[in-house]
């Protein structure tokens, strides 16, 4: 299919397209799958909601038409899904596709990584809050420790990976945690990127009061190391990036509440089953999944995702105020895939 580029209301074209390819985890963190919210009666999505691989190519292979470059394959916690180097060596054969990169907590990277690799995966972001043991086991919410976590990105880094680290940082839960993580990702040469706690869904308790800002990290950082900034790897890149003096490790920052980045945001989510989101705050979905079962052909469902991205407004991110807060339906986390 040739490419066309579409853009929103905004200007903003479609480049990235997140996938969603489960909404089940190993992990409850507590930032995004409280346990107590997501105990053993909660309904996932059973098989059948789920979209197929064979669905998932067809869908990926549009989008990569109407101009997307970058696919981030998320979860909850994607490696759950059986044979995701099946989908990866789908998706990797898409001519277009400069990027695919996948976020995961990492544990089932030493069993994965060299056939996600063969497959045609660049790379993983690997979530890990903290480094000591009792601490993470606290904010995973199933009492992991480190060690399955820091064996995943040794796999995938010897599997030839890029990796980076991403670090929520909530106020009295892990600020602790900031230097030690910037000492350690520093001396094993990983990018870390801490993360403001966002307020996505409505089940993590999200108050202003629990943000640590980029700025503030930034400040502790100070004290310990000298920094300058990095150039934007790409147009819309979420994170702002810093290199340590003197070396090529860099850190960064994704700063979704103190800085938001709308004006640049390229990125369209597709859910497990198969729902279009325009913006990781709006709970309208768009049912892309039924559209297609019920026999839409390409060039329907293209015009389709046409119409949605031209109307697209969403900038939750820039407008987040008191009253948006209140009054907005939210997607959970763990259903949108970050
Ligand atoms: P690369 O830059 O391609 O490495 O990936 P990424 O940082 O976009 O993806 P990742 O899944 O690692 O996400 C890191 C954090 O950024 C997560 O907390 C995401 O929820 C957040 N994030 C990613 N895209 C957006 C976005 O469009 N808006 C907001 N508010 N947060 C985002
Ligand atoms: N705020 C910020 N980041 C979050 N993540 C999950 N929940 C939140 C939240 N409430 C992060 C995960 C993972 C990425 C997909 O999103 O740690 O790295
Ligand atoms: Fe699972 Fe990632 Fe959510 Fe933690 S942040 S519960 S690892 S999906
Ligand atoms: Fe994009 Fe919405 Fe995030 Fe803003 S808040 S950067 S529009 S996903």
């Amino acid at each position: 299919m040739p490419k066309s580029i579409i853009k929103d209301k905004f200007n903003r074209p479609l480049r990235d397209l997140r996938i969603s390819v489960i909404d089940r985890c190993n992990f409850r963190c507590q930032y995004c799958m409280p346990a107590d919210q997501f105990g053993p009666d909660f309904e996932f999505l059973p098989k059948s909601a789920l979209l197929s691989y064979e669905e998932i190519e067809r869908l990926a292979k549009i989008f990569v038409s109407l101009g997307v470059e970058k696919i981030r394959l998320t979860g909850g916690e994607p490696l759950l899904r059986k044979d995701m180097p099946v989908l990866v060596e789908k998706l990797a054969k898409i001519e277009g596709l400069s990027d695919i990169g996948l976020t995961t907590n990492g544990v089932l990277l030493p069993k994965l990584s060299a056939d996600l690799k063969k497959a045609g995966l660049k790379r993983v972001n690997v979530s890990l809050d903290s480094l000591n043991d009792e601490l993470f086991g606290k904010i995973n919410g199933r009492n992991v420790g480190t060690q399955p976590v820091l064996d995943g990105i040794r796999a995938a880094r010897e599997a030839g990976l890029g990796v980076k680290v991403n670090m929520v940082v909530k106020k009295g839960l892990n600020d602790s945690e900031i230097i030690p993580m910037a000492e350690f990702c520093k001396n094993e040469g990983l990018q870390l990127r801490y993360i403001e706690f966002m307020d996505v869904g409505s089940t993590n308790g999200w108050k202003m009061d629990d943000v640590i800002t980029k700025k503030q990290i930034y400040e502790m950082l100070k004290k310990h190391y000298e920094l300058e900034p990095a150039d934007a790897d790409y147009f819309g890149e979420v994170a702002k990036r810093y290199r340590y003096k003197g070396t090529d490790v860099q850190v960064g920052f994704i700063t979704s509440v103190s800085e938001s980045f709308c004006s640049s945001c390229t990125r369209s989510r597709l859910s497990a089953n198969g729902q279009l989101f325009t913006c990781l705050f709006n709970g309208n979905g768009h049912d892309i999944r039924n559209f297609m079962r019920n026999g839409a052909t390409d060039e329907e469902i293209s015009s389709r995702i046409i119409g949605i991205w031209n109307g697209r407004d969403d900038r939750y991110s820039d407008e987040r105020t008191a009253e948006t807060l209140k009054n907005r339906k939210k997607i959970e986390m763990s259903y949108i895939g970050g």
